[in-house]
């Protein structure tokens, strides 16, 4: 075990607490062991190498990936044993996702896309295309409300993205890589909107990102290698910043 779990929030004051995580694809061993805190609106930010198994981690955390052994609990319930009904629940209401690679509706606008989490979950549709327009407008697409995502850019479709995973006010979202095809001034304005988002709803962020620029948006920074978490050299004083905030 890493000695520096030690200085890890413990499961109770975590928000989604994993641990020993393993998850192999056929011979290949992406976690090999992973442990990690996300503490109430905390933004943690999780950097490695390509490969090193950061968007496998993040799958598990949000309970899209079962990992094979190993836990991940959130609150009181453990994902990893959760049925598919409550883990598709939670990612309708409590969790917001951004997948690495593009993951709107192709047949919708990108209101529609945004829309969509508040109609699935009872809101009306008047007011679903009204909340919709406004994380549009933070995020800077407002602009694009009527293009479909194969008439946006990549960096359009990234913003319109992360309004969709924001639009439901989730405890956590979970975002891969959301400003990897974004230059760094439209990665700033993206990163200064989000954290202005998750401060505001006290919104934890689980932010991978391979760009230390971003990553500096972060209250706490870890890094993956080969499979496992491994505390970022200001870990300590990032875990302060955010008790002396919460
Ligand atoms: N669905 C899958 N099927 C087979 N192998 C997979 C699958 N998903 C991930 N892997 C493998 O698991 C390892 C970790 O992958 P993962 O996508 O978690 O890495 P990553 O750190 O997100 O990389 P990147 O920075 O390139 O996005 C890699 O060797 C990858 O090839
Ligand atoms: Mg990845």
């Amino acid at each position: 075990m890493n000695p520096r779990d030690e200085q890890h929030p413990t499961a109770a004051t975590a928000l989604i607490s994993a641990r020993g995580l393993k998850k192999s694809y056929g011979r290949t061993e992406a976690l090999r062991g992973a442990s990690l805190d996300l503490r109430p609106g905390e933004i943690l930010a999780v950097t490695g190498a390509s490969g090193s198994g950061k968007s496998t981690l993040l799958h598990c955390l949000a309970g899209i990936v079962r990992p094979d052994a190993g836990s991940v609990a959130y609150g009181g319930e453990r994902l990893d044993q959760a049925a598919e009904t409550r883990l598709s629940a939670l990612r309708r209401g409590d969790f917001g996702v951004v997948f690495q690679f593009g993951q709107l509706i192709p047949e919708l606008t990108a209101l529609d896309n945004v829309a969509l989490p508040l109609l699935l979950s009872g809101t009306g549709r008047r007011p679903a295309e009204h909340q919709a327009g406004e994380w549009l407008e933070r995020f800077g697409v407002r602009g694009q409300a009527d293009l479909r995502p194969g008439e946006m850019s990549g960096g359009q479709g990234q913003r319109v993205a992360l309004a969709r995973a924001l639009v439901t006010g989730p405890r956590a979202v979970f975002a891969d890589e959301p400003t990897g095809a974004l230059d760094s001034l439209a990665g700033e304005q993206v990163m200064t909107a989000l954290v202005h988002a998750a401060r505001e709803s006290a919104t934890a962020i689980l932010l991978i990102t391979h760009d230390a620029q971003i990553a500096a948006y972060a209250d706490r920074e870890v890094w993956l290698r080969d499979g496992a978490v491994h505390a970022g050299s200001d870990d300590a004083a990032g875990q302060e910043a955010v008790r002396h905030e919460g």
